[in-house]
């Protein structure tokens, strides 16, 4: 996956009428997280993070009527309540593509012919039941008393029409010699098998235009057709990347993440599309699983649906963050319990990390004047820094990069979490209070030393996860080179500088 010199990481584009939840969150986020993490160890010139909109279709044009707006003036209203709700919650990405950008529309169309060149599509008969929630036809096997199980309030429609379709049965086999050469990678493991052998069972040709739609991009050769919704968005990975200047250094994406709904889109169709067009392939696509919230599926009708804001609201951007992405094990289903939020706020990051700080810089406020404590030694040598070394350096950032390379989001904020607890057990062994009583103030200051500097490596840790935090703590230290800072690279990193005033009165996370 990795490719040491670029990182280019991708969400899906959401539907630009959805109103942002949680669960939209939950993969931006984890985006989020992982290109603020390559941001650290690469260069920020050296990632490149894309999310947006997707804005065409029928759906999108239905909700528009139904607003009285034309579909182009509704997704100019609504594609901002997504980079509002990104912006809340402390998200950098590199650029918001939205497919009505003509810019995209323009180089999505040159795709398509390319492909209809290469002789991949010909015109053929569709018929079967449309879901408009899905934007795509069902399988009779998919469907639920005859309604999409995903959309039960819109009852599916039948449609005959001419469409262009598109080879996919004879690619799907390049498609699946690719998979299992592992030329592009598909995690977790349980997704890849189911992948690859739905694939084994056969795949059909599917059509790629529609006649009855008309808000979405002209098929360039017959415009009495508009390119299928799906296949379009889809090509926004590429077409941004064209677009903007010089960033095709960014092509192929090194991870495509999402839920594991749109998992066949991107690991099937987007791939054999991508050979038909004759351009390289994605390194990684990781699909998450689906939340429930207390059990129960977040839905509409079911009133349950959270916004990034009730959360932010409550627990504050880095608080939200932290609620969402430490429930359970990224990659698998799981369930988010928002009736312990309050709970877990309190116990690990009011309790947990707040507290933490707090006892270091109040330990610092008793006995060294609110400075970082000046030592005379080599710290390196000292035994009291060698014990906090071993706690920081060897263990904890280690695992941290380990895990977050295999994103392993929930696990990786684990370890920093275990890290915390071990170093308040070492506060307590080497007591601080008790030095300064029997008057070993050379061993004192050693020892808040070195737990001022593991909390800088604390802050530069948590960073991709908890950025506002990270840059508290570091700001705390008088450190401002956190983001940069990497402790693999001697050159960026730096120990705290003793003589510092600190802020001492930093309290982190308000308990609730
Ligand atoms: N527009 C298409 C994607 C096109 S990509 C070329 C689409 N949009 S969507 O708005 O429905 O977003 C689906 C994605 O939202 C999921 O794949 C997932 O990333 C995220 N999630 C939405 N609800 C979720 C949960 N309850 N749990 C986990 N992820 C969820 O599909």
């Amino acid at each position: 996956m990795e490719r040491m010199e670029k990182f280019y990481v991708t969400t899906p584009i959401y539907y630009v009428n959805d109103v942002p939840h949680i669960g939209h969150a939950y993969t931006t986020l984890a985006a989020d997280i992982i290109a603020r993490f390559y941001r650290g160890i690469m260069g920020s010139e050296n990632v490149f993070f894309l999310t947006g909109t997707d804005e065409h279709g029928a759906n999108i044009a239905q909700a528009a009527e139904a607003h009285g707006k034309s579909p182009k003036e509704y997704a100019d209203e609504v594609s901002p309540r997504f980079k509002e709700a990104w912006e809340i919650l402390n998200i950098k990405y590199d650029f918001f593509i939205r497919t009505t950008d003509p810019r995209h529309e323009k180089i999505a169309s040159e795709i398509i012919q390319k492909i209809y060149d290469r002789g991949f599509i010909y015109k053929g008969l569709y018929e079967g039941w449309y879901c408009l929630g899905c934007e795509r036809f069902l399988t009779e096997i998919e469907m639920v008393d005859g309604k999409c199980p995903l959309h039960t309030t819109k009852d599916p429609v039948y449609q005959k029409e001419k469409n262009y379709f598109f080879k996919l049965k004879d690619l799907s086999k390049k498609v699946l010699e690719k998979i299992e050469s592992q030329e592009y990678k598909i995690l977790p493991l349980e997704r890849y098998n189911e992948i690859v052998s739905r694939l084994k069972i056969g795949v059909e040709d599917i059509s790629i235009s529609r006649a009855g739609v008309s808000w979405g991009i002209p098929v360039p050769w017959d415009k009495t057709q508009t390119i299928y919704v799906w296949v379009e968005a889809l090509l926004n990975y590429y077409t941004t990347i064209k677009f903007l200047d010089d960033k095709e250094i960014f092509w192929p994406p090194s991870l495509q993440l999402m839920a594991k709904d749109i998992l066949w889109f991107h690991c099937v169709i987007w791939q054999a599309i991508l050979i038909a067009a004759d351009i390289s392939l994605p390194k990684t696509i990781f699909a998450h699983g689906f939340f429930t919230l207390d059990g129960t599926k977040m839905s509409k009708s079911l009133g349950n649906v959270i916004s990034p804001k009730q959360l932010t609201d409550k627990y504050g951007t880095d608080g939200a963050r932290y609620l969402l992405m430490s429930q359970y094990t990224f990659g698998s289903d799981g369930d988010i319990s928002v009736g312990k939020f309050s709970e877990k706020y309190n116990s690990d990051l009011a309790n947990g990390l707040g507290n933490h700080v707090a006892r270091i810089l109040g330990l610092c406020q008793k006995y060294t004047n609110g400075k970082i404590p000046e030592i005379r030694e080599d710290p390196d040598q000292h035994p009291l820094r060698v014990a906090v070394d071993r706690l920081t350096w060897k263990n904890s950032w280690h695992e941290r990069d380990r895990l977050l390379k295999e994103f392993k989001i929930q696990e990786s904020l684990q370890s920093i979490w275990s890290y915390l607890k071990e170093a308040d057990n070492y506060i307590n062994s080497v007591k601080p209070w008790e030095l300064h009583e029997v008057g070993e103030i050379e061993k004192l200051n050693y020892a808040l030393y070195g737990l001022l500097d593991s909390l800088l490596q604390v802050a530069w840790q948590i960073y991709p996860f908890l950025p506002e935090t990270a840059e508290k703590i570091a700001e705390a230290l008088g450190e401002e080179k956190l983001k940069s800072a990497n402790p693999l690279d001697k050159e960026s990193y730096t120990n705290v500088k003793s003589g510092t005033v600190l802020k001492t009165d930093l309290r982190l996370f308000p308990r609730i």
